[in-house]
């Protein structure tokens, strides 16, 4: 079984609650749910979300030996966090980033990720589909041997 890590940073625990006006009302269970139902046989996903740092640098350090991508949502950290970037450029298998908001749009100071200096994908502005054609990217290239 190839394991898919589905990585969430601070404050997305409050998903379907915090500012629905910009992130919808669908919950990160749905998101689980939609992932999941995106894997085809021999592939599964571990969704995870903290609020702290360290403990999602852990997750990726562990993931090293353990997963055949990573698709992230770093959430504020994408604008601020060099270390998750680091623990990332440890990591070799794919890593798509992915933000539920055209992040784009907004605020100057989202308009900067570090996480983009290291992910393989961007996805931004799609709502939760975005973490769907994220996991369906990396079944793509751990099928095409990548
Ligand atoms: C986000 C965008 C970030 O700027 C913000 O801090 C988040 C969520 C998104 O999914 O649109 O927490 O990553």
């Amino acid at each position: 079984m190839k394991t898919i890590l589905i990585l969430n940073g601070p404050n997305l625990n409050l998903l379907g609650k915090r500012q629905p006006q910009i992130y919808g009302h669908e919950t990160l269970d749905d998101v689980a749910r939609l992932c999941r139902d995106a894997c085809p046989e021999g592939f599964e996903v571990d969704l995870r979300q903290s609020n702290h740092e360290g403990e999602l640098i852990d997750w990726i350090h562990a993931a090293r030996e353990t997963t055949c991508g990573i698709v992230i949502n770093a959430g504020a950290y994408t604008h601020t966090s060099i270390a998750i970037m680091d623990a990332l450029n440890t990591y070799e298998p794919p890593v798509i980033e992915v933000h539920i908001s055209q992040v784009h749009k907004r605020e100057p100071f989202r308009h900067l990720s570090y996480i983009s200096a290291r992910a393989d994908g961007v996805i931004a502005g799609l709502g939760l589909d975005g973490y769907v054609a994220g996991v369906r990217r990396i079944v793509a290239l751990a099928q095409a041997g990548a």
